[in-house]
């Protein structure tokens, strides 16, 4: 089959196009041929090796030391399943699927093996979504769930999200509005016309001005990119207010921990682990329409390096999706 190998660390150029064996399903697993995935800032720091220094060690350890373990990146598919396991009882032949490929990855290829149920999450897609809607769902979703869940965003609170027209930010903007909360979106110019068309209340370009300067106190500030000035999150924030990091670097962890330590306020760090109950609640949203995924642009396999660049590129509205079979 044909897939996407990363043989070390580097630029987007290491990226080479190759024929690969094609894998076959354990009793537990299931085989996908993949019609869509997509190219995620995480895809691009895995790629790089990017990663908080505090992470380094255990980052070359978990991923690999010299260049990826999984050569295959891509985190996130979509697709139709070609064979099942024979302990399988979730899936049957032909069901149209997406999902998360956890640790590890292999997306960016024809076809990749999944367990039906474990530390990946893979769910039926509705078929009002299309495949590319699809893909865009698991890693933005799940995370955004993983941090907001914990601040219990109630009606009418007012929450911030510093770097809102990403993958995660795209989807953590829509449900908080879902919530009932009044919604400030932080991201640069290019963004904010896409997030005020996604129901955000208010949006700041943090390239022209600091959140914090208008005034306002938050319920929560979810900081997917962990950017925000930290003067601003202390002046911003409700005395009891949460402070959801998703990207710790350790200076903003331990100033984070020091903070709840010293009031009511509360600080959640750490990754979000992939978690069904979740992908499938996200999917109830999408399938009524609630939540709408953004798409920038699509890139056919072969153009992966493209893609890449283009992520890396910071120009990146809401996901860019990569089409690996023309199947729509
Ligand atoms: N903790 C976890 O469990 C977890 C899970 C998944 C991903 N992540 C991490 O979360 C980060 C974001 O992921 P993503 O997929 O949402 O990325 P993304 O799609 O690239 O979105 C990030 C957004 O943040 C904006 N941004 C960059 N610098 C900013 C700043 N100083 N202030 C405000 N906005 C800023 C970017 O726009 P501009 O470039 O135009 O500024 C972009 O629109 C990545 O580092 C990823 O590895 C964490």
């Amino acid at each position: 089959m044909k897939a996407i190998v990363c043989p070390k660390y580097g630029p987007p150029e290491i990226l080479q196009i190759k024929d690969v064996a094609k894998p076959t399903p354990k009793e537990n697993e299931v085989l996908i041929r993949i019609i869509r995935a997509t190219v995620t800032a995480g895809d691009c720091e895995i790629r790089r090796f990017d990663f908080p220094s505090w992470l380094w060690i255990l980052a070359r350890l978990g991923f690999g030391i010299r260049g990826p373990r999984n050569q295959i990146l891509g985190q996130e598919l979509s697709g139709e399943i070609e064979e099942v396991g024979k302990d399988v009882t979730r899936f049957k032949l032909g069901d149209q699927v997406f999902g998360t490929t956890g640790f590890g990855m292999g997306a960016y290829a024809e076809y990749n093996c999944l367990p039906e149920l474990g530390d990946t999450v893979i769910t039926l897609k509705p078929s009002n979504l299309t495949f590319d809607e699809a893909a865009t769902i698991p890693t933005g979703g799940i995370t955004a769930m993983h941090f907001l869940k914990k601040a219990n965003i109630q009606p009418g609170q007012k929450v911030l999200i510093n770097g809102a027209g990403g993958s995660i930010g795209t989807i953590g903007v829509q449900l908080c509005k879902f919530w009932g909360a009044e919604v400030t979106a932080v991201d640069s110019t290019s963004k904010l016309d896409m997030l005020r068309s996604i129901g955000a209340d208010h949006v700041v370009d943090y390239t022209k001005e600091e959140f914090a300067e208008r005034g306002v106190i938050y319920d929560a500030i979810f900081d997917i990119v962990g950017k925000a000035p930290w003067s601003g999150i202390k002046r911003s924030l409700t005395e009891d207010g949460f402070y959801l990091n998703g990207y710790p670097t350790i200076s903003r962890s331990l100033r984070g921990r020091w903070m709840a330590s010293r009031s009511n306020r509360t600080y959640v760090g750490g990754s979000a682990t992939d978690n069904l109950e979740d992908l499938v609640f996200l999917t109830e949203l999408f399938e009524a329409g609630t939540l709408k995924a953004v798409i920038d642009r699509r890139y056919p396999l072969e153009e992966i390096v493209e893609a890449h660049k283009y992520v890396e590129s910071g120009q990146k509205i809401g996901n860019v999706v990569i089409t690996v079979d023309e199947l729509s």
